[in-house]
């Protein structure tokens, strides 16, 4: 029987969190189970701080509302740990401690809403006997073993809506206007977006691409009237041969991946304008993606996600993930979602080396893209 459970959020924010906690929260109450939330994701997991969760008040009127009201964390991966000792940073495997709280609290099942770092953590919890149920969140799109992470559909229509801006600026200067997205290692968010907003040239890192290309089909625009153009490029997007673009590091711990991907926008922008003899403008669109209103689809699509998890969590099907199969909601268990990071404390977090979903050439939407002349690089 499920008396009482206890939500995490953790990683990188995205529109769609709230609408995830509150529709765990009304389930639950549906079904007499206590709700709770753990502040800061695996953090106020480790360091057993909670809140009540109920939908007269605290999760109240937050079906809307970007962020997270019981917050995220980007750097508590608690089986590599940041901790001072005798001056010195070091990084220790704190789990045994969290699955400690979790037992003394007694809560039933840990929904875990994150991206596949999160999932990872979550599979190596369930392996410890912790009751976990995974919910796939990340603007990215490529949690493995789901067509769609919630958080997405939003970042693609914020994306969209700045191509639509670039549109009628390069129009009226007659410029190239390049536009920086989100996505790491997978270019869901680019090329969705590219089609959206009806961009001329779509980089992603699936597709490794030949600036020259870009700049043919540009001046092909402009030989045909056409004196301006957009284009939309992955942060992880490389040339052909080349490395990717990254800004510096980020310190999100031991054990994932804390590459800063940027700046492939304006190096993008810079080669186009010498090879094409146009103006060219970059802009990124960065956290703008991730942040305030979640779009209609995406508090659906947060809402399912939330109500399956708690129907899994139920049925007593732990080791889980809550996802979308030939557009319909299922599960899947996490050991297939951490998929090649089979190992406790492997590599976790946006890393090449872990199962992540990238986009395939046999899809739809590359084939789309293709054909209405959409130019990938290639
Ligand atoms: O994974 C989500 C994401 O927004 C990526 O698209 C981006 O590369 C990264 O997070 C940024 O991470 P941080 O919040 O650590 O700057």
């Amino acid at each position: 029987m499920l008396k009482k459970v206890a939500i995490l959020a953790n990683g990188g924010d995205v529109s769609g969190f709230n609408a995830v906690i509150r529709s765990i929260v009304k389930t639950a109450e549906q079904n007499n189970v206590e709700c709770y939330g753990f502040i800061e994701g695996y953090k106020g997991l480790l360091e057993n701080n909670y809140i009540r969760l109920d939908t007269f008040n605290t999760a109240s009127g937050i079906l809307h509302k970007g962020g997270s009201i019981i917050g995220s964390s980007t750097n508590s991966n608690v089986f590599n740990y940041k901790v001072e000792e005798n001056g010195q940073v070091v990084y220790k495997d704190l789990s045994d401690k969290c699955v400690q709280n979790v037992k003394d609290d007694g809560f039933d099942c840990v929904f875990t809403l994150g991206g596949d770092g999160t999932q990872k953590s979550a599979r190596d919890f369930s392996l410890k006997g912790i009751n976990v149920i995974g919910v796939p969140k990340t603007i990215d799109n490529d949690v493995a073993c789901t067509e769609i992470t919630f958080g997405y559909n939003t970042a693609v229509s914020v994306a969209a809506e700045a191509i639509d801006r670039l549109h009628t600026t390069g129009e009226t200067h007659h410029r190239i206007m390049v536009l920086e997205v989100m996505g790491r290692y997978a270019g869901w968010i680019a090329l969705e977006s590219a089609i959206a907003g009806g961009a001329d040239v779509a980089l992603i890192p699936e597709i490794p691409y030949d600036i020259n290309k870009a700049a043919e089909k540009i001046k092909d625009r402009e030989r045909k009237g056409k004196r301006f153009s957009v284009v939309v490029v992955a942060e992880g997007a490389a040339p052909k041969g080349g490395e990717i673009t990254v800004e510096g590091t980020r310190d999100n711990g031991a054990g994932v991946d804390n590459t800063k991907l940027g700046g492939v926008g304006p190096r993008v922008a810079k080669e186009l304008e010498k090879l094409t003899g146009l103006e060219a403008r970059n802009t990124t669109l960065g956290y703008m993606q991730r942040g305030g209103t979640p779009t209609a689809f995406d508090r659906v699509l947060s809402t399912k996600y939330g109500a399956k998890a708690m129907e899994l969590a139920l049925e007593g099907k732990f080791g889980t993930l809550a996802v979308i199969k030939d557009g319909k909601l299922d599960s899947v268990s996490l050991e297939d979602v951490v998929g090649q990071n089979k190992v406790i404390g492997a590599v976790s977090g946006n890393t090449q080396e872990s199962n992540i979903r990238k986009v395939t050439m046999d899809h739809d939407l590359v084939k789309t893209a293709r054909d209405i002349g959409i130019c990938l690089g290639d």
